[in-house]
C-alpha cells in the first residue's frame, strides 16, 4: 500500500489540512494583536497572558510548531520534486490552476513568511519564554507587559516597523492562492466551489494582509 506522506494527494492533502490549521491560527493570533490598538495595553496584555497560561493553548502550541514542520517540509519536497519533472515553466492553459502570481510563487512567498517569521519569533516569542520581560501588575495580578514589548520594538526601530508590513504583505498573497486551494484540495473543486472561494480566499488574504500591516502603522503614526 503507498504511503500516504509518499503518494502525491497524501503530500497535498497534508499541505492543506496543515495550512487549514495555520489559518485559523492567524485569526486567532490577529484577534489577539489588534487589541494592541485598543487603550493603554491592559486588554493587549490580558489577552496574551490568558493565551500563555491556558492550558489548552499550551496544548495547541506544540501542535502549531508542528504544523509548521509538516507544511514547510512538504512544500520544499514537492517544489523540488516539481522542478525535477517540469523543467519548462507552467503553461497558462484556462484549464491550467496556476494562473495568477501568488500561484506561481508560492514556494517564494512561503520563503520570505519564514525568514520573517524566524526573526518574528526572536523578537517576542523567544524573549518571552526564555529572556526578561518586565512585568505590570492589574489590581492583584502581575504578568509580562508584553505591550511594552511589541510598542518599544515598532517605536524604537522603524525598520521593525517596514520589516512586519514586508511580511505581512507576502502572507497576503500566499493567503490569497493557500486558501482557495487548501479547499479546493480537500473536494471543493466544482464550478460553484470555485467561484465562492475564490471570493473568500481574497476576503482571508485581505484582512489577514492588512490586519498585521496595521499594528506598525499605527504605532508609527500614534
Ligand atoms: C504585527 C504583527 C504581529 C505581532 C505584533 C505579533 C506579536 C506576537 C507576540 C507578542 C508573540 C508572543 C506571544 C507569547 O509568547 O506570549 C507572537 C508569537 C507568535 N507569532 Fe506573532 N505577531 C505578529 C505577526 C505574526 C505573523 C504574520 C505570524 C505568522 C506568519 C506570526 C506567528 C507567530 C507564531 C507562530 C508565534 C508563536 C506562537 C505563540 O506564541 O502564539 N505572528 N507574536
Amino acid at each position: 500500500m503507498t504511503n500516504i506522506f509518499n503518494s502525491s494527494i497524501g503530500k497535498k492533502l497534508i499541505m492543506s489540512i496543515t495550512g487549514i490549521f495555520l489559518m485559523l491560527f492567524l485569526l486567532v493570533h490577529l484577534t489577539v494583536n489588534l487589541m494592541l490598538m485598543v487603550g493603554d495595553g491592559e486588554l493587549f496584555n490580558r489577552a496574551a497572558h490568558f493565551m500563555g497560561t491556558n492550558p489548552a493553548v499550551k496544548v495547541i502550541e506544540p501542535l502549531l510548531a508542528i504544523g509548521f514542520v509538516f507544511h514547510i517540509f512538504y512544500a520544499t519536497y514537492i517544489t523540488l520534486q516539481n522542478q525535477r519533472r517540469r523543467p519548462i515553466r507552467y503553461s497558462t492553459s484556462a484549464f491550467n490552476e496556476v494562473t495568477t502570481w501568488p500561484a506561481k510563487n508560492m514556494y517564494i512567498l512561503g520563503l520570505t513568511i519564514f525568514i520573517f517569521l524566524i526573526i518574528h519569533l526572536t523578537n517576542f516569542f523567544w524573549k518571552i519564554r526564555f529572556g526578561t520581560v518586565e512585568t505590570i501588575t492589574y489590581g492583584n495580578e502581575s504578568m509580562p507587559n508584553i505591550y511594552a514589548l511589541v510598542s518599544g520594538l515598532f517605536i524604537n526601530y522603524w525598520w521593525y516597523g517596514v520589516l512586519y508590513i514586508v511580511g505581512a504583505i507576502a502572507l497576503g498573497l500566499h493567503l490569497s492562492h493557500g486558501f482557495w486551494s487548501a479547499f479546493q484540495t480537500l473536494g471543493m473543486n466544482g464550478t460553484k466551489w470555485i467561484k465562492r472561494l475564490e471570493t473568500l480566499a481574497y476576503i482571508y488574504a485581505i484582512l489577514i494582509g492588512t490586519g498585521f500591516s496595521m499594528i506598525p502603522i499605527y504605532f508609527f503614526l500614534f
